[in-house]
């Protein structure tokens, strides 16, 4: 064991004198024109919603840096601030888990990924609910990532409660209150997640609403310090930060208040008056955040701030540094690309179930169109795969929601990677056998056109949905037309030569972010990509007749979203306990899905490999 680890950090090592650093088998970064960061006095590097992918986008020529290139990119620009005088802090909101191989493919999950990600220093970090949804998941955040950021993981509204006492307790401090390296700013600094419901019940959210009312908050914000950090789990768009803005605006009118956020897995950022800021870093690891503030603090006069996103993208952290590809990556950063490899490798992610014929999108082709993974999974997949054997010539509805995809899947080796990136939920079909068509037939358009009925009814229906489209303001009334063209990712692999430095990069696709604060946020300057609003679910059929109506039909869905199915049925006069839903086919819809691929895809992609 310990001789093959050290061939593959040594073959490991090698590679990355080549390519700087990076996974092997990880794209070329592309370069693009760049944006350079502004420096204030004080100055934040930000993650959020990074969700496994700290290996990087093995696929995506603008997103393959990895957590050791990360960590090399901290490291320098640390220097830089203590060359500068000012200081530099890391960030990190939460939903570190759940969505990419290196995390979810080992058993017990996260058995590498706790090790790589404690190898950054953060400064401030909190949870967000995929932390919470499985017991065991929060059992080893609580195990392993509180103490491994003893000093700077707050849970300002998150309480644990120990499985061998029973004794609920702060998950971590509550608050932090710390002086910076250099200029000694005194800053306070919460931690919160927005009013999260779907937790495992050994961990406890209390809503926002009553967190600012508690008393140890109600002293903090009467501390006075130079400058309020509030990180949280959270969309600067959501109410939960405006509460908590407005409950330290009471009692301080003019210090700054930095909000760093995230859930929603967009670039935005925004200002709730002239002394505040708010930044969320996107999703995926794709994103760094940067935000500065320079000038007054605690005066009348504003401060002024920055906000950039930087793309993972190994060629623009170096551009940022200064540093060449040799002299970018640091001893601890190469070491730590090394652990992903190893990981990796050791995980098997790059066995292949099949290859991909060519791109499924999820947003960036309309549905329906023959290149929307929605439109392959409801033709192709889900009517082979969501088949119940006792009951495989009863006429059904299979209704699966578009936010159990998480990512598109690109041409190439459909991977045991890819089945985690894809859809890391465990995602079951139930069903309620026997359902009168006519009123199962009308689930779907509530599920998809009616969000203010189930609104009524307690249920939030843009949950079904993917989170990108969560940030949408209004209520989603889903249009086939419906389109829009900004934010979003997936600049493909190209195979051009960018090694000439003569050349004018070319622009490729990519964010082109449109926030509160102007069009200027994003470091590389991409060409847009389109981006088609999808409805929160979708519906493959089976074994209807033809000419006519069955009387009956086996209604079949995710579990995720039964009590939105209940409900639909319920506004359709048809009363269903939780009791009537039995289980319809064995197996994860990832396995399933896998399981089809192997059977439909060729083997293996072009000829060699
Ligand atoms: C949580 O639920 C499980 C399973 O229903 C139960 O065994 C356990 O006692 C519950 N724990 C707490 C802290 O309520
Ligand atoms: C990097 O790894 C090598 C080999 O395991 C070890 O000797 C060295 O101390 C590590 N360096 C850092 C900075 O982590």
């Amino acid at each position: 064991m310990v001789s093959k680890a050290l061939q593959l950090f040594g073959a490991a090592a090698v590679l990355a004198g080549l390519v700087a650093a990076a996974q092997p088998g990880a794209v070329k970064p592309v370069s693009a024109p760049m944006r350079d960061l502004a420096w204030g006095k004080l100055n934040f590097l930000h993650t959020t919603d990074t969700h496994g992918w700290h290996g990087g986008h093995l696929q995506e020529s603008q997103y393959s840096a990895d957590w050791g290139d990360y960590v090399s990119f901290a490291h320098h620009m640390r220097r830089k601030a203590d060359e500068r005088g000012v200081d530099l802090l890391l960030v990190d909101t939460g939903d570190r888990v759940e969505g990419n191989g290196l995390y979810d493919a080992s058993n017990p999950k996260g058995q590498y990924y706790y090790d790589i990600y404690r190898q950054q220093h953060v400064d401030i970090i909190c949870t967000g609910n995929h932390e919470l949804y499985i017991a065991s998941t929060a059992d080893r955040e609580h195990e392993k990532t509180v103490p491994n950021f003893h000093e700077t993981y707050i849970a300002s509204n998150l309480d644990y409660i120990s499985p061998k006492t029973g004794e609920r307790r702060a998950m971590a401090q509550r608050y932090r209150r710390f002086k910076t390296k250099n200029q000694k700013l005194d800053i306070v600094a919460f931690g919160f997640l927005f009013d999260f419901t779907g937790n495992a019940n050994n961990t406890v959210v209390q809503p926002v609403r009553e967190t600012v009312r508690e008393p140890w908050f109600q002293r903090a914000v009467r501390e006075n310090p130079d400058v309020f950090v509030v990180i949280g789990h959270v969309g600067v768009q959501m109410p939960e930060f405006k509460v908590i803005f407005a409950a330290i605006r009471q009692e301080n009118p003019l210090t700054p208040v930095l909000f760093f956020g995230g859930h929603v897995h967009v670039r935005d950022a925004t200002s709730y008056d002239s002394h505040s800021f708010a930044i969320a870093s996107g999703r995926y690891f794709e994103t760094i955040g940067w935000m500065s503030v320079d000038g007054p603090l605690n005066s009348a006069s504003a401060p002024t701030f920055h906000r950039r996103y930087i793309d993972n993208n190994l060629l623009g952290l170096q551009y940022h540094a200064g540093l060449s590809a040799e002299t970018f990556p640091t001893e601890h950063g190469r070491n730590v690309t090394a652990m992903i490899t190893k990981a990796r490798t050791e995980l098997s992610l790059d066995s292949s179930f099949g290859c991909a014929p060519q791109d499924y999108w999820m947003t960036r082709k309309p549905y329906p169109h023959k290149d929307s993974i929605y439109t392959l999974l409801e033709k192709d997949v889900i009517p082979s795969v969501a088949v119940n054997p006792n009951r495989k010539d009863v006429p059904r509805l299979v209704i699966v929601n578009t936010g159990a995809v998480r990512f598109d899947v690109f041409k190439g080796p459909f991977t045991i990677d890819t089945t985690y990136i894809i859809s890391p939920f465990l995602s079951v079909f139930r069903y309620i056998p026997d359902v009168p068509y006519a009123a199962a037939r009308k689930v779907l358009d509530l599920l998809n056109g009616a969000g203010q009925i189930m609104d009524v009814a307690g249920l939030d229906a843009r949950y079904m949905a993917i989170p990108e489209q969560w940030a949408i303001k209004e209520s989603i009334v889903y249009s086939k037309t419906a389109e829009r063209d900004n934010s979003m990712q997936k600049p493909l692999a190209h195979d051009d030569d960018d090694g000439d430095s003569s050349k004018e990069p070319m622009i490729v696709q990519g964010y082109t972010t449109r926030d509160d604060i102007g069009t200027d946020g994003d470091d590389a300057i991409h060409a847009s990509i389109d981006f088609y609003v999808v409805p929160n679910c979708i519906q493959a059929e089976a074994n209807l007749p033809k000419d006519d109506e069955p009387e009956t039909v086996d209604l079949v869905f995710f579990d995720f979203i039964q009590p939105w199915v209940l409900m639909a049925l319920k506004l359709n006069g048809l009363h269903y306990a939780s009791e009537d839903v039995q289980s319809y086919v064995d197996g994860t819809f990832t396995e399933l899905f896998a399981g089809w691929i192997k059977g439909n895809w060729p083997k293996k992609c072009g000829h060699g490999k």
